[in-house]
């Protein structure tokens, strides 16, 4: 056995001592940002400095006790954004700017200035959209909208910038020159970490000292908070008071424990606010550890005595302050302005992109285990499927399935011919995803780790050797995704003659790229590791496993010569991973509890731009109790990435594998998961074009209703269901909270209805997923569920038409190939609209561009919420033709059903009802 081997790397190692991780009492950058705010010290702009370009506008700031002088540069960006930039007028070398984020193409709005005099500005956009005051002295900045002040930058005068020094060391030969900055002042102060820094039993040594940035943000009228995912904790953000910040530092946690602040896997740094007739955005483009505080003043209303006799009420809005500290790099943040949610999603997705398109399969069932021990396996889970007539779209293989955790290869005794198993799944219609982590075993032999050794492809350690660290395979080196050179490399290794064993059925799993590195500092990669362009990893740490997804998805592009769609699964993410793939929540755990905080986990994921993002099915640590493994397969039916997952050590948990009852009940939830997915897909497609996001809290959707406004255990899919998934034992009945009070609401399986506005009790059987259909929706199904999805391309659809109160409903279904770019570049997709009113069901063009040649027939129509009998139903063909069809309606759920129809769904037609 090998040396590295002998170190028994095992699941053991992932268990670590939750000790390890720091809150922020313990991070030095916080500690000296809040020693530095009680000494109050303020910044003023210099607005004499002003300079204006064709997209910008620039100003000196300084600050009143160290003078450096900061520079700011503002900037209007099309579809009503605002961003400020500050940096150090001159620094002593370059600091960090997050590349690669950004689409290439930011439209800007040149801001006029308006008005001022030596103690402000006004900035403003040609339509008024945008505008605001810069107030010199103390700096601050007042974003107005429609007359009123939205947002207020440095109003608490957090405002903080550590210029970059010259090394403490060749400073102390200069020892008699004086330096005024705030840094020097405190370097006697060790626990300030301003040139090292304890971490456990590491040292960070600090070449550039201390680089950390900081500003804060007042919100008028906002108290309801979302974003800045990764965390285990509610969907609507919480006050955290002084000192239990929102870390955003990208952590292997196994076993995270839930209801808690700390980092996890990824980070998006974006926090949304909502308030009745608005929703804005915070982004703050820094990948460096990162720190969010926030602390909601809520509304008071005062009389007034001492104006005079006269007692005066006086009504003082809420308002949150938000306030950003990070580690070094620079400030560089953008107000998305709204005013609506919808606009938000548009404001944000403008500046990160979209969605990817996934793959039809993707959107299926996918089974996965830690390991399917080898070819045998596979076959016989393959298989379990078909016996028990349970669909699915992938088998997944873990880290067992090659050579010592040697990505890109194969174990030869328990997968000698990958091909032949990939055959065998191809012939069934299904895929197969197999692991790549970034770190690649030490080993002279080993093509992938010479290959990368030659070209210097490693992230160094400070000493210039490659850095080296304990992951899966033992000792370990870490390919330097952000090296474009590296991402170009690496992706040519999934080409199908590289990538041995490989065919156009595989696909990629991205897992430990945080990184994780066993036994290192808070078991990730030291923040003096050094990367290309010789930047420490502090400055890049959370868009590592961002790189590592991009030059993943290229790769799967590329082999395929830019014709199919790839699907990459990451654990790591940043803002922007959205364009490459799907993303899941790590490693959970198989108790109730996680379950029920997959929900907000999710949420917030998907308003932050990644709608495609899941939970593992069943909870990965441990083995969940039956009742639990049902209910998980039923939430996770209706959640976007949709895969059964559990560790080593665990009892098996193939479906199947609990009585003949359970195994029904699991089977009928994948199956609505199936007969959904013409409404999944459309969903995905407008993620994909439009923004939107596919799981949706109920905000919004409703986002003048208050009271919802925290509502966590249950969602939207897309503007038509309500899903309330059951998250507790032994439960017999649920609180819905059917929102809207001019809706009506649908129960998606006896059609019961109800008005919106107000709380339901559901009762609930084991065989029960509250799910509703709101009034004035039309929901495109598929009327058969096959094998998976590829058996279903040519089946049949239903449409459930779920009347409004007026009577009315619409919807959409937009379908492709499933798999490739045609629908981007030959324009090759259907997109339908269908709308009722006046008792006629319509399918028209929603898009007239799109064509393609689908045999598809809509087979059946249910129509709820219809009051009275009809008298006749006839079709309507788009040649003239009208045809009598035969119709049920049933009294008591009002429900008219049409069966056995033949309509093409990429033709005109009619329904009409009489
Ligand atoms: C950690 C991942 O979170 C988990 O899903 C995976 O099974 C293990 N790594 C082994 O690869």
């Amino acid at each position: 056995m090998e040396a590295a081997e002998k170190e028994k790397i095992s699941v053991e190692d992932e268990a670590v001592d939750k000790n390890i991780f720091r809150d922020c009492s313990k991070i030095a950058f916080y500690r000296r940002q809040k020693q530095y705010f009680s000494k109050k010290s303020t910044h003023q702009a210099l607005l004499d400095s002003i300079t204006a370009s064709e997209d910008s506008t620039r100003f000196k700031i300084i600050n009143e006790a160290s003078k450096v002088p900061l520079l700011a540069e503002v900037y209007g960006i099309e579809g009503n954004i605002f961003r400020l930039k500050i940096n150090e007028a001159t620094p002593l070398k370059p600091r960090y700017e997050v590349p690669d984020v950004l689409i290439s193409k930011l439209g800007t709005v040149r801001l006029i200035s308006c008005s001022g005099d030596a103690g402000n500005l006004v900035l403003a956009d040609g339509k008024g959209n945008l505008k605001c005051h810069i107030t010199a002295n103390p700096f601050k900045v007042d974003l107005v909208s429609e007359e009123e002040v939205v947002i207020s930058i440095n109003s608490l005068g957090q405002l903080y910038f550590e210029h970059l020094q010259i090394p403490h060391k060749q400073r102390a030969a200069k020892e008699n020159e004086e330096d005024a900055s705030i840094d020097t002042s405190q370097e006697n102060q060790e626990d300030l970490g301003l040139w090292e820094e304890k971490c456990g039993n590491f040292v960070d040594v600090k070449t550039n000292g201390p680089a950390s940035i900081g500003l804060d943000f007042c919100l008028h009228g906002f108290e309801h908070l979302y974003g800045i995912p990764q965390h285990a904790e509610s969907h609507q953000l919480k006050n955290t008071g002084d000192e239990d910040a929102y870390r955003l530092y990208n952590l292997d946690v196994y076993g995270y424990k839930i209801h808690d602040k700390m980092g996890i896997y990824g980070s998006i740094p974006y926090l949304l606010a909502h308030k009745l007739g608005r929703t804005i955005g915070i982004f703050w483009l820094n990948a460096s550890e990162t720190l969010v505080e926030i602390n909601t003043e809520p509304a008071v209303e005062y009389t007034q005595t001492q104006m005079g006799p006269v007692a005066a009420k006086q009504k003082v809005r809420s308002r949150t302050h938000v306030h950003w500290m990070s580690e070094s790099g620079i400030i560089d943040v953008f107000l998305l302005t709204g005013p609506t949610p919808s606009d938000i999603f548009k404001q944000y997705s403008h500046l990160t992109g979209t969605q990817a398109m996934p793959p039809l399969f993707s959107l299926g069932y996918h089974q996965c285990r830690w390991n399917y021990e080898d070819e045998q396996d596979v076959k016989a889970v393959d298989a379990g499927f078909d016996e028990h007539d349970i669909p699915y779209d992938v088998m997944w293989l873990d880290i067992e399935h090659t050579e010592g955790k040697r990505y890109f290869t194969w174990d030869k005794k328990r997968f000698p011919n990958p091909k032949r198993m990939q055959e065998l799944l191809r012939s069934k219609k299904r895929k197969l995803v197999v692991i790549s982590d970034p770190h690649i075993k030490i080993d002279p032999d080993y093509s992938v780790y010479t290959m990368a050794k030659e070209q210097g492809f490693f992230v160094k350690n400070r000493e210039g050797g490659d850095f080296e660290g304990v992951c899966w395979p033992g000792l370990s080196s870490y390919l330097d995704f952000t090296n474009p050179k590296v991402r170009e490399w690496y992706s040519s290794l999934f080409a199908f003659p590289v990538y041995q064993g490989s065919t156009d059925i595989l696909f990629i799993w991205n897992d430990m790229n945080e990184p994780s590195v066993f036994r290192g500092p808070e078991q990730t990669m030291q923040k003096n590791a050094i990367h290309h362009g010789n930047w420490e990893h502090r400055e890049l740490h959370n868009i590592y496993g961002f790189y590592q997804q991009m030059a993943t998805a290229e790769g799967l592009i590329k082999r395929s010569k830019g014709k199919e769609r790839p699907f990459v699964l990451t654990r790591s993410f940043f803002a922007g991973s959205q364009k490459y793939g799907a993303v899941w929540t790590g490693d959970n755990t198989a108790e109730w509890s996680y379950l029920k905080i997959s929900i907000p986990m999710l949420l917030t994921l998907s308003i932050t731009g990644i709608s495609f993002c899941g939970a593992d099915v069943g909870g990965f640590i441990g083995n969940p109790e039956t009742e639990l493994l049902v209910r998980w397969y039923q939430a996770g039916a209706y959640q976007p990435f949709f895969r059964g997952h559990a560790t080593m050590n665990t009892k098996r948990r193939e479906p199947w594998l609990f009585g003949e009852e359970h195994t029904r009940l699991i089977r009928e939830a994948i199956r609505e998961r199936y007969a959904l997915l013409p409404y999944w897909y459309s969903l995905f497609y407008h993620a994909h074009v439009a923004s939107q996001p596919v799981m949706r809290p109920l905000w919004i959707e409703f986002p003048d209703e208050l009271e919802i406004f925290g509502i966590e255990d249950e969602y939207m899919l897309g503007s038509a269901l309500l899903v309330h998934p059951v998250t507790e034992p032994k439960v017999t009945m649920v609180d819905v909270f059917l929102p809207g009070s001019n809706e009506v609401w649908y129960d998606s399986k006896t059609f019961a209805h109800w008005e919106g506005g107000c709380t339901v009790k559901i009762p609930v059987a084991l065989d029960t997923i509250p799910v509703f259909q709101r009034g004035g929706s039309v929901v495109p199904m598929k009327t058969t569920v096959g094998k998976s999805t590829g058996w279903m391309a040519n089946s049949p659809y239903g449409l459930r038409v779920a009347l409004s109160t007026k009577g009315s409903a619409v919807g959409e279904l937009y379908l492709d190939d499933g798999h490739s770019f045609q629908y981007l570049h030959q324009t090759q997709f259907l997109h339908r609209k269908f709308s009722f009113c006046s008792s006629v069901l319509i399918n028209s063009s929603a898009d007239q561009r799109g064509h393609y040649p689908s045999k598809c027939v809509v087979e059946e129509i249910l129509v709820l919420g219809l009051r009275k009998e009809p008298s006749s139903v006839t079709t309507h063909s788009s040649d003239g033709k009208d045809q009598p069809v035969a119709f049920t309606y049933c009294a008591k759920t009002s429900t008219l059903s049409l069966k056995k129809l033949s309509l093409n769904i990429g033709t005109d037609w009619e329904v009409h009802i009489k």
